[in-house]
C-alpha cells in the first residue's frame, strides 16, 4: 500500500508560526504513523513562493521576490526538525522543476480546450491573492478574511472554465462523501457548487513574480493554479533521476487549514480533470487554532502561542502532543501557554512519566532489571492486544486526537492497575513473588504496547522508553518530563 500525504505549501511572507508548525505535525504523525504500518510513504511539504503578496513584501523590504523568498524559505525549512517533522521532501515553487511541470500541465489544459481569453473584473484581495464574490465580502467592501478594504481590478486574463464541471463536482460529492471530510467541509463545499461556479482567473497579466504562461509570454499564471500543482510536480523531481509518479500518485489525503477549503475541494478537482489526472482519495479540512481567549491569535492582543517558547521550555515532544490533544483535530480550538503547562504536567509528567518511572524503579529493585518470565495479565493483556488496530482505524479516518485519546485511556488503565495490584505490597510478601513477576510484565508489556503507539506522537519519547523497556537501565533515569521553572 502507498501512502502520500501533503500538507499546503506555506507563503514565504510570513514569518513561520503555530499555525504552519500544527498542520506540518499533524501530516507528520500521519506518516510516521503509515511508515511504521509498512506502507510506502510520502510526506510532502514545502513554501509557496510566488504571486503579489510575496510580490509587495519583498518590495516593502527593499529585496528581490527571489531573494527574499531564498530568506524565508530556509526559515521555514529550519522550523520542521525544531519541531520533529521529517518530510521526503520540501518543494519551493521557484524550483525550475517544479516551474516546468506546471508549464506541461497547463499547456495540457489549455490543449484540452478548457481556457479562453476574457475580460475580468472584480473585488481583489491582494493578501488571499483572490478575487471575492460580491455575496462573500464584508460590509464597506472588505476582505471577510483580512478585513481589509478591497481593490476593483480589471484585466485581460485567460480563464479557467470552471463552470463546465459543475455537473461533474456535484456527481463527485454525491458519489464520493469522504471526498472532503470531515462532513462540515463537505457541506460547506457544496453550497458553494450550489451558489453555481464562475470560471476562474488562470493567469495575472499586471503581475511578473510568478510562472510564464508558455502560450503567452505577458502572462503569468494565477499563483494558486502554481501552487495547487506542487503536489503533483514534486513526485516528478523530489528524487534524482527517478520520477515518483506513478508509485506515489494519487494523493492519499491533502491536509488543509479551513480558509483555503475552495481552492482544494473545488478549483483542484476540476484543474485535474482538465488535464487528465487521478483526483487525489481525500480533502481533509481541519480548524484554526485561536489564542486562549477564542479570538484570533495576534501579537497586539497577546493572546497568541508562540511555538518556539513552548519548544524552548517543554521541547517538541511535547509541543506535537499538546496541540493533538488539546484541540481535536478538525475543529477549532484555543490555545495557550497555561493549558501547556497543565496538560505537561497532569498528563506527560504524572500519568504517562510516572509511569515509566515507576516501571523501570520496580523491575530495578525488586528484579534486578531482569523482565521475569510470567504471564501478562489476561483481562489487561486482550485491552493492550486491540489497541494498534483502533488507533490504526482512527489514523485511517484523519483523527489523529482520537488516536491519541485512545492511548491515553490505557495509559490510565495502567496506572490503575498499578494502584489495584500494588507491586510494593506483593514485594513484602514472601508468597506474592509469581503476582509480583505477572504485574511487572504487565507493566512491561503494557509501556512497550502505548509507547509503540505513541511513536509517532513524540517521536523522541518513544525511541527513548522503548530503548530503556529493551534493556533496563539499573542507574535512574532523569525524569523524561522534568518539572519546568
Ligand atoms: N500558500 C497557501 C496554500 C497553498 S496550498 C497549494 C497558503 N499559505 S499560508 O501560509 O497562508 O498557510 C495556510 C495554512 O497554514 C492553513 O491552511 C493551515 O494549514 C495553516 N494555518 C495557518 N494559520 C493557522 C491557524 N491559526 N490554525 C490552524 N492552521 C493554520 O494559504
Amino acid at each position: 500500500m502507498s501512502f502520500y500525504v501533503t500538507t499546503p505549501i506555506y507563503y514565504v511572507n510570513a514569518q513561520p508560526h503555530l499555525g504552519h508548525a500544527y498542520t506540518s505535525i499533524a501530516a507528520d504523525v500521519l506518516a510516521r504513523h503509515h511508515r511504521r504500518r509498512g506502507d510506502d510513504t510520502f510526506f510532502l511539504t514545502g513554501t509557496d513562493e510566488h504571486g503579489e503578496p510575496v510580490a509587495d513584501a519583498a518590495r516593502a523590504q527593499g529585496l528581490e521576490p527571489r531573494a527574499w523568498a531564498d530568506l524565508n524559505a530556509e526559515k521555514f525549512k529550519a522550523l520542521l526538525p525544531a519541531i520533529g517533522v521529517a518530510p521526503d521532501f520540501f518543494i519551493r515553487t521557484t524550483d525550475a522543476e517544479h516551474k516546468r511541470r506546471v508549464q506541461e500541465v497547463l499547456q495540457r489544459v489549455y490543449d484540452n480546450g478548457h481556457v479562453y481569453k476574457g475580460l475580468y473584473e472584480g473585488w481583489y484581495c491582494p493578501r488571499c491573492a483572490d478575487f471575492k464574490t460580491e455575496s462573500e465580502i464584508l460590509d464597506g467592501n472588505r476582505c471577510p478574511i483580512h478585513e481589509i478594504e478591497l481593490t476593483r481590478e480589471q484585466e485581460e486574463n485567460w480563464f479557467f472554465r470552471l463552470s463546465a464541471f459543475q455537473g461533474r463536482l456535484e456527481q463527485l460529492f454525491e458519489s464520493q462523501p469522504d471526498f472532503v471530510a470531515p462532513a462540515r467541509a463537505r457541506h460547506e463545499a457544496q453550497a458553494f457548487i450550489a451558489q453555481g461556479l464562475q470560471d476562474v482567473s488562470l493567469s495575472r497579466a499586471k503581475l511578473r513574480w510568478g510562472v510564464e504562461v508558455p502560450w503567452d509570454e505577458g502572462h503569468v499564471f494565477y499563483v494558486w493554479f502554481d501552487a495547487l500543482l506542487n503536489y503533483y510536480t514534486a513526485l516528478g523531481y523530489a528524487r534524482a533521476g527517478e520520477d515518483l509518479t506513478a508509485r506515489y500518485w494519487p494523493p492519499s489525503v491533502h491536509l488543509v487549514g479551513k480558509e483555503i477549503l475552495k481552492f482544494h475541494t473545488l478549483y483542484w478537482p476540476a484543474m485535474l480533470w482538465a488535464a487528465g489526472l487521478e483526483l487525489p482519495r481525500q480533502v481533509f479540512v481541519h480548524g484554526f487554532l485561536q489564542g486562549s481567549d477564542g479570538r484570533k491569535m495576534s501579537k497586539s492582543l497577546g493572546n497568541g502561542l508562540d511555538p518556539f517558547a513552548v519548544l524552548e521550555r517543554y521541547g517538541a515532544d511535547a509541543l506535537r502532543f499538546y496541540l493533538l490533544r488539546d484541540v481535536s483535530f478538525g475543529g477549532d480550538g484555543n490555545v495557550g501557554m497555561d493549558a501547556v503547562a497543565s496538560r505537561y504536567e497532569a498528563e506527560l509528567a504524572n500519568e504517562y512519566g510516572n509511569l515509566v518511572s515507576r516501571t523501570l524503579a520496580m523491575l530495578v529493585r525488586y528484579r534486578d532489571g531482569r523482565i521475569p518470565e510470567a504471564p501478562v495479565d489476561p483481562v489487561l493483556e486482550s485491552e493492550l492486544a486491540s489497541l494498534a488496530a483502533e488507533v490504526a482505524a482512527a489514523i485511517d479516518g484523519v483523527d489523529p486526537s482520537g488516536g491519541l485519546e485512545l492511548i491515553w485511556q490505557r495509559v490510565r488503565r495502567l496506572n490503575r492497575y498499578v494502584e489495584e495490584r500494588k507491586p510494593w505490597e506483593l514485594a513484602r510478601d514472601q508468597d506474592a513473588s509469581t503476582s509480583l513477576d505477572s504485574v511487572l510484565v504487565t507493566l512491561h508489556r503494557g509501556l512497550q504496547v502505548v509507547t509503540t503507539e505513541l511513536g509517532p506522537y513524540m517521536p523522541d519519547t518513544s525511541a527513548r522508553v522503548l530503548q530503556a523497556l529493551a534493556a533496563i537501565p539499573l542507574e535512574v533515569i532523569p525524569p523524561l518530563f522534568p518539572k519546568t521553572p
